[in-house]
C-alpha cells in the first residue's frame, strides 16, 4: 500500500474567521447575539473535516509543522453557504424577460426542462450546476432537478463523487405540464423508492420528495407523496407555496375543498420538520401556525420574488409566528446563484416594509441557521472542529469603490454589511468542499 505522509491530507487556512453561534434575530447589530469573529486564526483541516481553529500567534501541534499554510490574511473565512432552494436545469433560463410565474413556467422553464430527458444533457447540466454553486460560494444545496429520474441521479452521482452535501429527488408532476415533462403516480412512486434506496444516506446525499407545486400534481399523486414521507421518515420534502397571487387563485380553483394552498399539502401529511417550502409570500396566519406546529421552513428567495414580481416576503412576521426561514437563490426565477446578492435583495425587500435586516441575520440564515433547520448542524454551518471543511474565503473588496467605503467603516458590522451589499461572486477567492478545493479564482 502506498505510504502518504500525514500532511498531504492536511491543510491550513489562515484568515479572519466569521461564523454564528446563535440567531442574531432582528436585533440591532451591536445587540445581536451569536456573532463569532476570530481575526487572524488558522483553520486546521484533516481529510474532509475541520480539526481545530486556533489564533495565529499560538504554536501549532508538532505534527502540523510541515503542513504548508494557505495565507488569506485580511480575508474572511466563512462556512460555505447553504442554498435551500435552487433549480439545476434553470441555469438554461436564468434572466428570461418579461413574465410572471405562470407564464414564465410555460414560456421558458418547462421547454428547457424537457431537454433533461436526455441523459447526456442531465449529466452535463449536473456538472455545470454544481461547479456554478461552488464558484458562487455555496457548498450545500437543496435542489430541484426535473421530472426525469436521470436528472436527479446525475446530481446525486456528481455530488457523491465530490463529497458535497446535497438534497434532491426527481420532481413529481403528472398534470398541467407539456408532453415529455409529466410522470404518472405508479412510475413516480417506483422512481422515488429507487432513488431512496440508491442515494438516501449515501455519502452526503439525502433524498427529498419533490413536488413541483400543487397545480402540477393530481390529488392522487399528492397522496402518494404523503405516503412516501410517512414510509421513509428520514427523507426531506420540498415544494413551492403561495408565491404569486394568480397561482394562489388557481390552486383554490383546483382544490376547492382545501382551506388554503398550504392545506393542500398539509392534509396529505406533507408538512413536517423536514419540509422546505419556497416563497410563502401569501400565507395567512392559520398557515403560519400550521408551519410552526410542524417545524417546516420557508426558503425565502429574494431575487426571484423581485424578478418575477411575486411580492414582498414579510420575514419578521413569518418568524414572529414561529416559522423557520432559510435563504435561497431560486435560480432561474432568481437572478443570481450568489447568496450575497440575494442577501442584498433581502435587505431591500425588508426595507420596503419598514424593516431592517442586519448582515449578521442574513449570514446566519445562509449558514448555521439553514444547517439547524435542515437538521444538519452536526455537519455544516460553522467553522468548528468535527464539522466538514465546507468553507469559502472572501475578499472584502475587489473594487475601488468598495475599498474606499470599507476604509471609512467604523466597526465590523459596517464593514461586513458593505461587503454583503456591494460584493458578489467576484469577491470569492476559493471554495472548499469536504476539505477539497472545488473553486479557486486564480484558476
Ligand atoms: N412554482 C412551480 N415551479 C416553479 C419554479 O420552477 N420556479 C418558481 N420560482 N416557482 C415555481
Ligand atoms: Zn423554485
Amino acid at each position: 500500500m502506498a505510504f502518504e505522509p500525514p500532511h498531504l491530507s492536511r491543510r491550513i487556512l489562515r484568515g479572519d474567521v466569521l461564523d454564528f453561534l446563535a440567531d442574531p434575530g432582528f436585533l440591532p447589530p451591536h445587540e445581536a447575539p451569536g456573532v463569532r469573529f476570530r481575526p487572524d486564526h488558522r483553520v486546521l483541516i484533516d481529510q474532509q473535516r475541520i480539526q481545530a481553529v486556533v489564533p495565529a500567534d499560538q504554536a501549532l501541534p508538532p505534527d502540523w509543522a510541515a503542513v504548508p499554510e494557505e495565507d488569506h490574511r485580511g480575508r474572511l473565512i466563512l462556512p460555505g453557504f447553504i442554498d435551500t432552494h435552487v433549480h439545476c436545469p434553470q441555469l438554461d433560463v436564468i434572466a428570461s424577460f418579461g413574465t410572471e410565474l405562470l407564464d414564465w413556467l410555460n414560456t421558458y422553464t418547462f421547454p428547457a426542462e424537457t431537454r433533461y430527458a436526455d441523459p447526456a444533457v442531465s449529466e452535463l447540466g449536473a456538472r455545470r450546476f454544481l461547479q456554478a454553486l461552488w464558484s458562487h460560494g455555496t457548498t450545500s444545496a437543496m435542489v430541484f432537478a426535473t421530472v426525469h429520474k436521470v436528472s436527479a441521479d446525475a446530481l446525486f452521482a456528481h455530488a457523491a463523487a465530490t463529497h458535497m452535501r446535497l438534497i434532491t429527488g426527481k420532481v413529481l408532476m403528472d398534470r398541467h405540464a407539456p408532453d415529455g415533462l409529466r410522470d404518472d403516480v405508479a412510475q413516480a412512486e417506483r422512481d422515488c423508492i429507487d432513488q431512496i434506496q440508491q442515494w438516501h444516506g449515501k455519502d452526503r446525499q439525502s433524498f427529498a420528495v419533490t413536488i413541483r407545486f400543487a397545480p402540477c400534481s393530481t390529488p392522487e399523486q399528492l397522496v402518494m407523496a404523503g405516503a412516501l414521507c410517512a414510509a421513509y421518515p428520514g427523507v426531506y420534502m420540498q415544494t413551492h407555496v403561495a408565491e404569486n397571487r394568480a397561482e394562489v387563485a388557481w390552486v383554490s380553483e383546483l382544490f376547492p375543498d382545501a382551506r388554503s394552498y398550504l392545506d393542500v399539502y398539509d392534509r396529505d401529511g406533507l408538512i413536517g420538520e423536514r419540509g422546505v417550502l419556497a416563497h410563502g409570500i401569501w400565507l395567512d396566519d392559520n398557515d403560519l401556525a400550521v408551519m410552526r406546529e410542524h417545524g417546516a421552513q420557508i426558503a425565502h428567495s429574494p431575487s426571484s420574488n423581485l424578478f418575477l414580481g411575486s411580492g414582498l416576503f414579510d420575514w419578521r412576521r413569518t418568524e414572529a409566528a414561529g416559522v423557520n426561514v432559510s435563504l435561497a437563490s431560486d435560480v432561474g426565477g432568481g437572478t443570481s446563484l450568489c447568496l450575497l446578492r440575494n442577501m442584498a435583495d433581502a435587505y431591500k425587500i425588508q426595507a420596503m416594509q419598514g424593516q431592517r435586516l442586519t448582515a449578521w441575520k442574513a449570514l446566519y440564515t445562509a449558514t448555521a441557521g439553514a444547517a439547524k433547520h435542515l437538521g444538519l448542524a452536526d455537519e455544516i454551518g460553522l467553522v468548528e472542529p468535527g464539522l466538514f471543511a465546507d468553507l469559502a474565503v472572501w475578499d472584502l473588496a475587489v473594487s475601488d469603490v468598495t475599498q474606499h467605503r470599507l476604509g471609512l467603516a467604523s466597526n465590523l458590522h459596517e464593514q461586513v454589511f458593505a461587503w454583503m451589499t456591494l460584493g458578489d461572486e467576484r469577491n470569492l477567492v476559493t471554495t472548499l468542499v469536504a476539505g477539497h478545493t472545488r473553486f479557486s479564482r486564480a484558476s
